[in-house]
């Protein structure tokens, strides 16, 4: 495997991006590939079956690039796949959701955690039974909010018809005493400042990119993966992304939200792979 190789990321959308600006962050010497399906999203509604579908086939697409490992940038596609595909594929596969839980666990003081997702994610129990598994006497509320992805994507991020389903969306979480809340979905911290604001200060709000970055940096070292200083920089492409559909859109998107201006995406045929 080759060290300077790209790391392959992916979501059903723009979400991912929100973990992909975190690896950006916390290790500038890598080189990413990115891919937002942004033919087929939400995954959060669809079936465990085609999540696996999709998931196999987006990681068929970022071996074509020769990436060297793959981070599911995407919980509901973690929920779904990861067990799966970490089994069929000879490279390194992580996802976001036993990095949320880890940090979720470490930052309670009450030890009552809530976990907002898509339907798939909330539904599957994954955030709780891996949560449980780290620390059994936490107690665990999780909220679907299907109409998050759809807000995000259409670039509503703030807008009074956010605030409106998301102060239906967490009233019920409001009576949990909760003091810690994982947005459960990679689309989520994107609309952190009006979940913050309903939620309250004295409820800690858990983005799994920080811990994803984190355990992603340590997989490579320990593999011996890590690009050498100053190798990526050598590629004009240091960053490539593509998508399903509407490369234009996302192209705009992404350029709101990392560090450096997205100049290109590119728009693949994802069915192919
Ligand atoms: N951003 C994804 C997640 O973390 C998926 C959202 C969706 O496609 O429904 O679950």
């Amino acid at each position: 495997m080759d060290r300077n190789a790209p790391i392959g990321v992916f979501d059903s959308g723009v979400g991912g991006l929100t973990v992909a600006r975190e690896i950006i962050r916390q290790m500038p010497d890598e080189r990413i590939i990115y891919f937002g399906d942004t033919a087929r999203v939400p995954y959060g509604s669809k079936s465990r079956d085609t999540v696996i579908r999709y998931s196999r086939q987006i990681i068929r697409f970022l071996l074509t690039k020769n990436v060297k490992a793959i981070v599911i940038a995407c919980n509901t596609a973690s929920a779904y796949a990861l067990d799966t595909v970490e089994k069929e594929f000879a490279l390194p596969v992580i996802g976001v959701i036993r990095a949320g839980a880890l940090t979720a666990v470490n930052a309670t003081h009450n030890g009552k955690i809530g976990v907002i997702g898509t339907e798939g994610t909330i539904g599957s129990g994954i955030y709780t039974e891996v949560i449980k598994q780290m620390d059994p006497r936490v107690q665990v509320t999780g909220k679907a909010c299907p109409l998050f992805v759809p807000l995000v994507e259409e670039g509503l991020l703030h807008d009074s018809v956010t605030d409106e389903i998301a102060s239906r969306y967490l009233s019920e979480l409001k009576g949990k005493f909760i003091d810690t809340l994982v947005l459960g979905c990679t689309h989520y911290p994107l609309l952190r400042s009006t979940v913050g604001r309903i939620m309250g200060g004295d409820v800690t709000l858990v983005n799994p990119a920080y811990e994803t970055a984190i355990e992603l940096k340590a997989l490579l070292a320990e593999r011996d993966l890590n690009c050498e200083a100053g190798q990526a920089e050598k590629d004009p492409e240091k960053y490539q992304f593509y998508v399903s559909d509407l490369a234009e859109k996302f192209t705009a998107f992404a350029t709101s939200i990392l560090p450096k201006q997205v100049k290109e995406t590119r728009k693949i045929d994802i069915e192919r792979y």
